[in-house]
């Protein structure tokens, strides 16, 4: 029997890398996933046209057309909810989102953050990693929660900072990193493996003692 598709929904305010590695996946076949629309909060966002190019909607929506924080949301939201996703992924989306929002979305929306959380939320996180000399560097997929870059973490990728390492030189090592992290993050979420269960992550019905790790061979195991 086919397995069913997942259907995902990204926001993305930039570049867009980490959305087109989870695109490559799926146009590769290695997710049963199917990604329905590209919205952003930036209309000149490249991730817009990497979505065109590959025949997805894209769709942009400016905050300042709305009232508030609220009333931007709302309207991205609505955007959203007409492609049904069963996953909103944030993909280098840089707006904090309303908590009403969010906690509609409980569960069901992910992000992927630069740093090794519950280290460094928010922005700068490889200088952070770097003024603190820190051995270890990373980056995050966790469930989205009203607070910032705050929800319960389902994986994570670690690398070592160099000597010499500057935040340019992390942040381009990290890279590629993220894009597997997300793109074998949203694999177990489509194959059904993980949920949000309260504040914790299972996987296979289990709480996670702590977030899955990626290991050299690009899969997630347990620690
Ligand atoms: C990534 O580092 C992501 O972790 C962070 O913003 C950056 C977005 O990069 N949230 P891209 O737009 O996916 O290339």
């Amino acid at each position: 029997m086919q397995q069913k598709r997942l259907r995902v929904v990204v926001l993305a305010s930039g570049r867009g890398s980490n959305f087109a590695a989870l695109l490559a996946a799926q146009q590769r076949g290695e997710l049963p996933i199917d990604i329905r629309a590209l919205l952003s909060d930036k209309a000149t966002a490249p991730a817009l046209d990497i979505a065109r190019d590959a025949g997805i909607d894209a769709i942009a929506l400016r905050p300042r057309d709305h009232a508030d924080r609220a009333a931007f949301d709302q309207a991205l939201f609505a955007r959203v909810v007409d492609f049904h996703p069963d996953l909103v992924v944030l993909a280098g989306y840089m707006r904090v989102i309303d908590a009403a929002v969010v906690d509609a979305w409980r569960g069901r929306m992910i992000n992927i953050h630069p740093s090794l959380l519950p280290q460094y939320p928010g922005l700068h996180t490889h200088q952070r990693a770097l003024d603190a000399n820190d051995v270890m560097h990373g980056a995050s997929v966790h469930f989205v929660t009203a607070e910032l870059d705050g929800g319960p973490v389902i994986a994570q990728a670690q690398l070592p900072i160099l000597a010499g390492d500057n935040a340019d030189s992390l942040a381009a090592r990290l890279l590629p990193l993220e894009h597997r992290l997300l793109i074998v993050t949203v694999k177990l979420l489509a194959q059904g493996k993980i949920a949000l269960q309260g504040n914790r992550v299972a996987c296979d019905d289990q709480i996670l003692a702590a977030p899955l790790l990626l290991d050299e061979s690009g899969s997630l195991k347990q620690r």
